[in-house]
Formats: C-alpha cells, structure tokens, sequence
C-alpha cells in the first residue's frame, strides 16, 4: 500500500500560520499527514474524518507510538465536516485559530481495492463511499437512475462531454446484466472512448459518481459555512481542491463571506513537488483570514 504524501505540506504550517499553544481542525485527517505535522509545530488539532477506517488506522498509529506527539493534543472524531460546527463545539475546539480543508480522497483509500476508487483495479466493487457504512454504492445508481439523468450526473459533475453517449451504453448494458465492478464501468466507457483517453474519460466519470454517492459539494459549502463560524476573528481558514467544481465553490465562498484573502491566487504545487507526487498535480491551495 502506498504511503499517503501530504499535498503542499509547508504551505499549509506557514498559511495558517501554526504556532505553540493554539487549536486547529484538520476537517479531512485522513493519514494525517497534515495534522500530525500541525501538532508537532505546537498546534492542538481536532482531526475529523467521514471515513472510520482512516481513524482506526491513526487511531492504532497513536497507540503504538509510530507517531511520536504528546496525545493530549490531539482529539480524532469521525464525522462530516457538514457538521463541524457542532463536531468543534462538543470536543471543546471552539474558536479555534485556523481550519484546513484537503478535499477529495487518500492514496490510502485509493489504493483499497475494496473501496472502488480506482479505475486501476478492473475487478472491485464499484462503491466510492467515503463511509461504507452509510447510503448505497455508486452501482445502485448506474443500476436505478434513467438515461438522462445518468448523462447529467456524468456532464456535471464530471464535466465529460461525451456523457450522453456513457450514459447510453450504460443504460444499454445494464439490461444484459446489472453493473457490480469497476471493470464493468470501464467496458462500458471503453465501447464510447474506443481505445483514447479511456483513463482521462474514467476519471471524469468516477469523480462524477463519486461527488454525488457522497453528496461532496453540498458538504463543501455546508463545511465553508460551518467553518466560517467556528473561526476566531484574524482565524484562517486554507482549502486544497482537486477540481474546478471544489474550487469554484471555495473562490465564491472567500468572495461573499467575511473574509480577507491571503491567496490572491492559488498555490500551486512546485514542478518538483508535482514530480514527486502525481496526486498533487490538480491541487489548488486558498487560503483566507476572516474579519
Ligand atoms: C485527501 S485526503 C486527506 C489527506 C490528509 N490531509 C493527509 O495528509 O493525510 C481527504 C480525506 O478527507 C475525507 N473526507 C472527504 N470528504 C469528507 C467530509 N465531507 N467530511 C469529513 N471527511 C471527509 C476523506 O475520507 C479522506 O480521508
């Protein structure tokens, strides 16, 4: 399994500007390559994450001492950052000085066949549920919605023009036999792509599925808003999105809000840092002080 690299680490420590003695929520903990570092430069952080495999796994991490930080400063509760508000009011993190939001997923859920996000493994379940425990997989859909309203989820959220031609062949397959794996997405995206940008076409179409079966960017703007009030005045508040539909929303949340921009525009990764890890190549980093 892979390790999972923090995206623009420094960046983050420097932009909320982390410092002895003051609280921050880490609201995607996930590996906690961010948050771990939080707490070493003298933050206490309140880690939440949706996924209550991710916190088992920092959980045990935390026990067995591969982490070497004082555990007092630290607090980890699964949750939505829907609900950060309520999350920082009931584990004492209210105000806090700076709030980091790294969207999308790790390389550790990635690289969990079992959980579906990767295109790479032909044979997985097609789920993409950030928490298995709560709704349905992202199969159900394909398996349920009608033509048209497969061809929007696969225009809009995953802004792929051929959506309409996908969600046919999806609709036509499904007759033969009900979709269940990642492989029978792929055959049907295969049948409309041919043999070009078949990957870059299957990425658009499970990010696409993936926004809706975990209602992201309804959470985004409930997560900005909550945050919003969970800050302290002069707080910052620092968002890494992966896609222009996360980082529209952040630039118009920053915009109407009350809040300063410290970016006037993103920070984006280095050539080296890009290099040395792929998933960093889409980032975008914001960052905001509020009034
Ligand atoms: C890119 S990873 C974060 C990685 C982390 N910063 C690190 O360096 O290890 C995103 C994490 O956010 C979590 N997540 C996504 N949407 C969430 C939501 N609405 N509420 C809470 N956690 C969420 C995912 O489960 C995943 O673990």
């Amino acid at each position: 399994m892979n390790y999972h690299v923090p995206v623009l680490l420094q960046e983050i420590i420097d932009g909320l500007q982390v410092s002895e003695g003051k609280k921050y929520i880490d609201a995607t903990f996930g590996g906690g390559g961010h948050g771990m570092e939080i707490v070493k430069a003298g933050g206490e952080l309140l880690g939440i994450d949706v996924d209550p495999e991710a916190l088992e796994h920092a959980r045990r991490k935390i026990e067995n001492g591969e982490w070497k930080i004082d555990k007092k400063k630290i607090a980890l509760v699964q949750g939505n950052f829907r609900d950060i508000d309520t999350i920082a009011q009931d584990n004492g993190f209210y105000p806090v000085d700076g709030i980091l939001f790294d969207l999308g997923v790790s390389g550790h859920q990635l690289d969990d066949r079992e959980r579906g996000f990767s295109y790479k493994f032909a044979d997985a379940p097609f789920d993409l549920r950030l928490n298995q425990e709560e709704g349905a997989p992202a199969s159900e859909i394909i398996n349920h919605e009608n033509e048209e309203q497969l061809s929007a989820i696969i225009g809009t959220y995953g802004e792929e023009e051929s959506c309409g031609r996908i969600a046919h062949a999806l609709v036509n397959n499904r007759v033969k036999k009900p979709f269940r794996t990642t492989g029978d997405v792929l055959h049907s995206i295969q049948e409309v792509t041919g043999d070009r940008n078949t990957y870059k076409t299957a990425s658009r179409v499970f990010q696409a599925f993936r926004i809706v079966v975990n209602d992201e960017l309804s959470s985004l703007k409930k997560g900005l808003d909550g945050a919003e009030s969970v800050l302290k005045p002069g707080g910052r508040i620092a968002v890494i999105s992966f896609h222009s539909l996360e980082d529209r929303i952040v630039k118009q949340f920053f915009q109407r809000s009350g809040f300063k921009l410290v970016t006037k525009k993103p920070i984006r990764p280095t050539r080296m840092e890009q290099q040395e890890n792929k998933r960093s190549r889409s980032a975008k980093l914001r960052i905001a002080e509020k009034i």
